[in-house]
């Protein structure tokens, strides 16, 4: 099963067409440019491009923001964070006119109802991509999205309902999963699907990794435990990030969902802190995942400490084993067969992927938005395993999904 159709291949010979053709996407596929080369969009109208706009200037939304650029079919039309140095910092980097920047927590809806905007790329804290994701796609625009894709079990459904308006209103809306637009996985899982090594048995996730966000402590130190402290140390907040588990663990739960092409029957998990912050995530996880056909996923995974930094899967079938690392091998192994891939670079490699497959989706007229059920049953994956986690007991999906809790974070004290 492939996850990533809103990734194209590309080709070199396509004809020019004008803005008007290539944001229509679905009839510029109709009269045949099933493939459009960014290239040949900027050569034909210095205006084909995207006019995208950037939610969330942070680390990643900066650096990402970057990538877009370099990419050279879009132009960076308007910045939004709620912090208004955060918004001016990306603001100067990409030349975006005073006018264009927003601030404060609604400032994302004054950014989807500028002029010409086309896209959306958001870069938030987790806890707002899915009132942010709803209202770009209410407004017509085209969405990528940073994993996770939401902090709760409503946030998932609101998302999911979101990729499915999304596809009937014939805009693309892209998940950011590294791993998923890598060729060496895709390679992998469809061997792994089509039964190479065997019916599947046990799988072993796993992200280890040594103390992060200490930045944000300090950060969060210095003022009271106010709603806008809490923005700035959003990473160490359970409500704003939704815990390690689902903030940072999901790259790896995402590829055991991904082999097990399922979601979880029930989760079983504990865990702890031991880094002294005054957040309230929890560093370190270890959960067993029941999946159908009796295929169990244990997992395991920190945040603090020294020494180890991995993010992995390994798949054990009757007949063989694959083994995955991002940023590092993704092997299969045979009695007959082997595959040797490399992810080096897979951080930036990924991304630029994703967000040529972004612009290819929306020329061709490609609108399925496959990236998006797998990232929802792979966050609601995560959020099992925080559940059952934080319990200390056996919770199934069913009880999960019912009770259906929603994680809230009092806004009324920031600025509009
Ligand atoms: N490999 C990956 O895919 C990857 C890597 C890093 C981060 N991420 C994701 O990217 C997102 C941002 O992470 P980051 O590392 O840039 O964090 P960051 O703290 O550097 O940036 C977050 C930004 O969001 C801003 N913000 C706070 N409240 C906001 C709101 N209501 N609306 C818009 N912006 C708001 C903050 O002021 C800050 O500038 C997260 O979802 C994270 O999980 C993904």
């Amino acid at each position: 099963m492939n996850h990533t159709s809103c990734s194209v291949p590309r080709t070199s010979s396509q004809p020019a067409v004008t803005r008007r053709q290539f944001l229509a996407g679905a009839s510029a596929a109709a009269v045949g440019f099933t493939i459009l080369d960014p290239a040949l969009v900027r050569g034909a109208d210095a205006n084909a491009k995207l006019n995208l706009g950037l939610i969330g200037c942070g680390g990643r939304g900066k650096w990402i923001t970057g990538l877009f650029a370099k990419h050279g079919g879009y132009n960076i039309a308007g910045v939004f964070d709620y912090f208004a140095d955060r918004a001016n910092e990306a603001g100067d980097q990409f030349k975006v006119p005073a006018a264009n920047r927003y601030t404060g927590l609604h400032g994302y809806e004054r950014l989807l109802a500028q002029p010409g905007l086309d896209a959306v790329a958001i870069i938030s804290p987790p806890y707002f991509h899915p009132i942010q994701a709803a209202a770009a796609v209410a407004a017509g625009k085209h969405v990528y999205l940073a994993k996770p894709i939401a902090v709760d079990v409503p946030g998932c459904q609101t998302v999911a309902d979101s990729g499915r308006q999304a596809t009937a209103k014939n805009l693309c809306f892209l998940v950011d999963f590294q791993t998923r637009a890598h060729p060496a996985y895709q390679e992998v899982v469809k061997r792994v699907h089509a039964g190479q090594i065997g019916r599947l048995i046990s799988l072993d996730a796993g992200y280890q990794c040594d103390l992060y966000f200490e930045g944000m402590d300090a950060e969060f130190r210095k003022s009271k435990r106010d709603a806008e402290a809490r923005l700035r140390a959003w990473a160490i907040d359970r409500v704003l990030s939704g815990d390690v588990i689902t903030e940072q663990n999901i790259h790896s739960l995402d590829v055991a969902a991904w082999f097990a092409d399922a979601a979880p029957l029930k989760a079983y998990g504990t865990g702890g802190r031991a880094r002294p912050f005054l957040g309230d995530c929890w560093d370190h996880y270890a959960v067993i995942f029941y999946f159908p056909s009796d295929v169990t996923v244990s997992f395991s995974s920190k945040q603090v400490g020294f020494g180890y930094d991995d993010i992995m899967c390994r798949a054990y079938g009757m007949n063989g084993t694959v083994e995955t690392h991002y940023s590092g091998k993704v092997s299969l192994r045979t009695k007959d067969d082997a595959f040797n891939g490399d992810t080096r670079n897979l951080y930036e490699d990924g991304a630029v992927r994703n967000i040529a497959a972004f612009h290819e989706a929306i020329a061709k007229g490609d609108f399925a938005n496959a990236t998006v059920p797998p990232s929802v049953r792979s966050n609601l994956t995560t959020i099992l395993g925080r559940t059952a986690a934080y319990a200390n007991r056996e919770v199934t999906w069913t009880e999960m999904m019912q009770k259906n809790e929603k994680l809230e974070f009092a806004t009324s004290s920031l600025k509009g």
